[in-house]
């Protein structure tokens, strides 16, 4: 369905926007049907820069990104593209404007997308959606966004995309706010969703949400892949320095943070940082025609080596200079 093909990204920022920044890379993977794909990295490694290209918010500098094979850029009616692919993020006050009702996110679909269907019939749809979201529509409707809880407001929105009946929702860091048992509500909430053949990119920082919503895992790294794969490949036996770097941090439940400092480390002993090691899969990596960078090192199972999974080439010479 939703296929990204040596996708990059290059803002232009500093006085006059006379810097370049690359803040994605030579990126690349699928998004099937009824497919959760988490995408995971540290702050600043381009996952919502990622989710924001396929949302068309902000347009690729290099690579393709395509929807059934049709590059998404040659989409011209946008609203068709939307009447598949939504995204929900972070901060789900951002998406609503306060002087308006919340539902007016309802409304404006219905005169975009649905301008014949009756009003009595919309308002059947609309309460069916917010049903399957597990919210009641007698508590949510007629409020403005202030008299809603974050997770309410992130519930409306995915159930405007259910309304919407959409092929692909984009999820950028959306529990992050909510509390323990309405994160899980929401997660079940996808899950049936994934279970009615929609496809989700799924965008965090955690990894222990990342391993339990996701099929496969793409872990990104200062804008490349560094590894991807089916999730319990990834988890279970991850290849990449880095990813193991990033599993080692995860804080353990029943483990005080005075009794075991996380310092990135499995062991406690300080790890050798990605570009000093080896570079284990250099040659496959440079060998792949399928995966520029990547070696297959199991079944759908993907390793950048270190060099290539590090700064990009220009940057590593720059860091050399320096
Ligand atoms: N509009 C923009 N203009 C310039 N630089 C940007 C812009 N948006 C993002 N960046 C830069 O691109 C890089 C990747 O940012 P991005 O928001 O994709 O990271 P992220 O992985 O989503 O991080 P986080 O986990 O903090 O949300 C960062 O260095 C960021 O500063
Ligand atoms: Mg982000």
């Amino acid at each position: 369905m939703l296929k990204l093909d040596g996708v990059s990204k290059v803002y232009r920022v500093g006085a006059f926007g006379g810097r370049a920044l690359t803040a994605v890379s030579g990126v690349g993977f699928e998004v099937g049907e009824g497919e959760v794909v988490s995408l995971i990295g540290e702050s600043g490694s381009g996952k919502s820069t990622i989710g924001r290209m396929v949302l068309r918010l902000t347009q690729v500098s290099g690579g393709t990104i395509t929807l059934d094979g049709r590059d998404i850029s040659s989409i011209r009616d946008r609203k068709e593209y939307y009447r598949q692919v939504q995204g929900v993020f972070q901060d789900p006050f951002s998406c609503f404007n306060p002087i308006f009702r919340a539902d007016r996110v309802f409304a404006l679909i219905k005169e975009q997308y649905f301008p014949g269907v009756g009003a009595r019939e919309w308002r059947g749809r609309v309460e069916d959606a917010l049903e399957s979201v597990r919210l009641d529509p007698g508590n949510v409707l007629g409020k403005y966004p202030h008299q809603l809880s974050g997770g309410q407001l992130q519930r409306m929105l995915i159930a405007r995309a259910v309304l919407l009946d959409i092929r692909l929702l984009v999820a950028d860091e959306i529990i992050s706010m909510l509390d323990a048992s309405t994160r899980i509500d929401v997660l079940n909430l996808l899950a049936d969703l994934r279970a009615r053949g929609l496809g989700i990119l799924f965008v965090t920082h955690d990894l222990s949400l990342g391993n339990y919503v996701s099929d496969r895992t793409v872990v990104l790294r200062d804008g490349r892949i560094a590894e991807m794969g089916p999730t319990p490949l990834v988890f279970g036996d991850p290849r990449h320095p880095y990813t193991r770097s990033l599993l080692a941090a995860v804080p353990r439940l029943h483990t005080k943070w005075t009794d075991a400092p996380v310092d990135g480390t499995a062991d406690g002993t300080a790890e050798e940082r990605a570009e000093d090691l080896p570079c284990a899969y250099h040659e496959a990596a440079q060998g792949s025609r399928t995966r520029p960078g990547l070696a297959e090192v199991a079944d759908g199972h993907f390793v950048a080596c270190s060099g290539c999974a590090g700064a990009a080439p220009e940057e590593k010479k720059m860091k050399e200079r320096a």
